[in-house]
């Protein structure tokens, strides 16, 4: 991992005050005391989640799902499969799906057809990041952090081959991708 450069990008400061902002939006656009169910989705999505979930000022239940693509390199091969499943029932309830990053879209649009099956009440993604120019599937997500250019980030829970997750600040990776 050292022959890599690391450029911080987004400093451990302004994600907390984004995701502070993300989780005031979520608070309006939920009212009420129906659970809302937030999603968080293995393992990239952990520290986002852990941080949101705080930010949103209502009840939430919080859940996981895994999901891998093929292959460890700094794109997705476009095969997706379910790793861990949901523990609740989604039937009936508010779905806040909690997300990385955006970035071809397969892993998301692949993942809400497996949701939407099981009947939710409502769907929406809440994506840390956004790779828009990389869209290769039509994902929308209600809530982002931060929409970025098309470089390989690590940091605040994303990984390069599990590396980096724990960095505070997200950086982008030189000399990958
Ligand atoms: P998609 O299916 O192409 O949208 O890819 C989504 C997944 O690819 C994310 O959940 C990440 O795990 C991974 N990914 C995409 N771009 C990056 C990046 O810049 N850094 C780290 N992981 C990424
Ligand atoms: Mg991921």
């Amino acid at each position: 991992m050292s022959e890599h450069r690391l450029r911080t990008l987004i400093t451990a400061e302004r994600i907390q005050e984004r995701v502070l902002q993300l989780g005031e939006d979520i608070t309006r656009d939920y009212p009420g005391e129906r659970p809302l169910y937030m999603i968080g989705i293995l393992k990239g999505a952990v520290i986002f989640h852990a941080d949101l979930a705080r930010a949103v000022r209502r009840t939430v239940r919080l859940e996981f799902i895994g999901i891998s693509s093929y292959g460890k390199g700094t794109t997705s091969s476009g095969e997706v499969k379910l790793t861990k499943d949901l523990d609740a029932s989604i039937e009936g309830a508010d779905v806040l799906v909690v997300e990385d990053i955006v970035d071809s879209g397969v892993t998301l649009s692949y993942l809400l057809g497996v949701l939407e099956q099981r009947k939710p009440r409502s769907i929406r993604i809440a994506a840390l990041l956004d790779k828009p120019e990389r869209r290769m599937r039509p994902v929308l997500a209600s809530y982002v952090g931060f929409s970025i250019a098309d470089e390989f980030v690590v940091g605040y829970g994303l990984d390069y081959a599990e590396d980096y997750r724990n960095l505070r600040d997200i950086c982008v990776l030189e000399g990958v991708g």
